[in-house]
């Protein structure tokens, strides 16, 4: 499905032609003194009217909180017609991540009430240089306007919807017009990503997971040598080969290079490991019904790894990446694996398949090693791999396993500046049972804890090489809308990335 048209971001000052073509304009709000920050650009009616709001308690200011109200005033330009309020909570608790979900929030409301140029004032604060905050409302801008609504008809008039949004900052300069136009690239990296997880299984099987990842590819100058299913048997990927045989769609190994210009060949490959699972239904160790339909997006680690590296492309980043997608369908069927199977790896480790719908690992450990076999010098593996997570952290941190402190720190500071907060889980043969076999080198499954016990699995095959694992489970996917975002894929992993990238 065509992605909908992006969001134009732009930025003025104050007195900035344009600023009567907005139809309404934001202002961030605290739930303390200063409470309205950039109050002196507002008219005398409007302020007048927004502080009884405030005064009044019928605006608190909270995280999250959206208030449209219109200003009466016939001498009021029509850049302040409408004002939209948004909450930003204590000016303790702010943050970057708390003004990138204020701009969503503002978007959507925005929306909601048909406005189609939003101004957003840029709240003064003390903390935060300019770029950094104009970046954050910017992808908060981008990440907000984001709809999964595809398959849904648009009614007739729909199409007025938001259109613009100019962030007012007192002075514009080319930092700041820089952090914009990196906030767009990475935002809508991420919004690509979003848009192959939120897409159907049936809609998006491995096949078209490898066309559409090419198409965009030959967009953005990347190179692709991806492998169809008989080159995967030939090379002896069984774990991915033995995942995607149950399934009528063949499997796929999607490979796609970044070399920054002037790049050689001593300079350092990383590679990016995303489970490209279209759909999971836990092969013959089949899923409950209960929100398996959510499975189509057990490729949102393969989707985030590739919108990183179209994104590090774009920025043109300075970093050899290679990205490495194990994707398959896992059903069941006359042909799919049973319990009890073994498989034989690329790294040449054989695994008892205790349970089909431990698929992720099994995929992974041959996407780990091909990523090895080119070279790679450090790996990072992003992967929707386990129930477990979600019950350890819940949705607000993603599982970080590593076998190196120095490569595991790098990326969780990474996913910190980007707002997609990690939490470091152990990697510890203490868990070894877990993954011991009577009969083969190792079982993909024994027994909980389960995320540890696959990320031990992973450690094996990314051996010496200094690798991190992202379990992202429970970050990828939203069961609910939230103010910011609509419910479905939240694109994690991208940003994370790319901050790693930019370094
Ligand atoms: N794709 C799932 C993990 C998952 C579960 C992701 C829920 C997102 C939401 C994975 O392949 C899986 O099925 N894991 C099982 C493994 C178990 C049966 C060994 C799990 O975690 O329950
Ligand atoms: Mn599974
Ligand atoms: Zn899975």
């Amino acid at each position: 499905m065509p992605p909908s048209k992006s969001l134009q971001v732009k930025l003025a000052d104050d007195h900035a032609n344009g600023a009567n073509a907005a139809d309404a304009t934001a202002f961030c709000v605290f739930t303390d003194e200063p409470r309205l920050p950039v109050a002196a650009h507002l008219d005398e009616a409007a302020r007048r009217t927004i502080e009884d709001l405030l005064r009044a308690g019928e605006f608190k200011g909270e995280a999250d909180d959206a208030l449209v109200i219109h200003t009466t005033d016939a001498a009021t330009p029509d850049a302040a017609r409408r004002v939209l309020l948004v909450g930003l909570g204590s000016h303790e608790d702010f943050t970057r991540d708390a003004l990138r979900r204020a701009a969503g929030v503002a978007v959507r409301r925005a929306r909601e009430a048909r406005v189609k140029h939003l101004r957003f004032m840029l709240p003064d604060v003390a903390c935060g240089d300019a770029p950094e905050l104009a970046c954050a409302a910017a992808e908060g801008a981008h990440l907000g306007f984001y709809e999964n609504d595809f398959y849904q008809q648009r009614e007739a008039g729909d199409e007025s919807t938001l259109e613009h949004f100019t962030i007012v900052a007192a002075a514009p300069d080319d930092a700041l017009r820089d952090s914009l136009e990196r906030a767009r690239v990475v935002a809508e990296a991420a919004n690509w990503a979003r848009a192959l997880a939120d897409e159907p299984g049936a809609s998006l099987p491995p096949r078209e997971f490898a066309r559409r990842a090419a198409e965009m590819a030959a967009e953005f100058g990347l190179a692709v040598e991806t492998l169809d299913a008989s080159e995967i048997r030939a090379c002896g990927m069984g774990g991915l080969w033995g995942v995607g045989q149950g399934s009528d769609e063949p499997p796929a190994l999607i490979v796609l290079r970044y070399e920054p210009e002037g790049a050689s060949d001593e300079d350092e490959l990383w590679a990016f490991v995303g489970k490209g699972i279209t759909f999971d239904t836990g092969g013959i160790s089949i899923k409950p019904a209960q929100k398996m339909e959510e499975m189509k997006s057990d490729m949102a680690g393969g989707a985030a790894a590739l919108g990183a590296l179209r994104a590090c492309a774009e920025l043109k980043l300075k970093r050899r990446v290679v990205v490495v997608v194990p994707t398959a369908e896992n059903m069941p069927s006359g042909r799919a694996l049973k319990p009890g199977d073994v498989v034989r790896t690329l790294a040449g480790y054989t695994i008892e398949v205790v349970d089909t719908d431990a698929e992720g690992r099994l995929v992974l450990v041959d996407g780990i090693a091909y990523a090895r076999s080119l070279g790679a010098a450090r790996i990072v593996d992003l992967a929707t791999l386990t129930g477990s997570i979600i019950v350890a952290l819940g949705d607000h941190r993603t599982g970080l396993f590593s076998n190196d402190d120095e490569w595991a720190a790098r990326v969780e500071t990474a996913a910190a500046r980007a707002g997609e907060p990690a939490w470091r889980m152990p990697v510890s043969d203490d868990y070894k049972k877990k993954i011991e076999s009577p009969i083969a080198d190792f079982k993909n499954y024994g027994g909980r804890p389960d995320a540890t016990a696959a990320a031990l699995l992973l450690s094996k095959f990314a051996a010496d090489t200094p690798w991190v694992h992202l379990d992202i489970a429970a970050t990828s996917w939203h069961e609910e809308a939230q103010p910011h975002v609509p419910a479905g894929a939240t694109g994690t992993g991208v940003r994370t990335l790319v901050e790693l990238v930019r370094g």
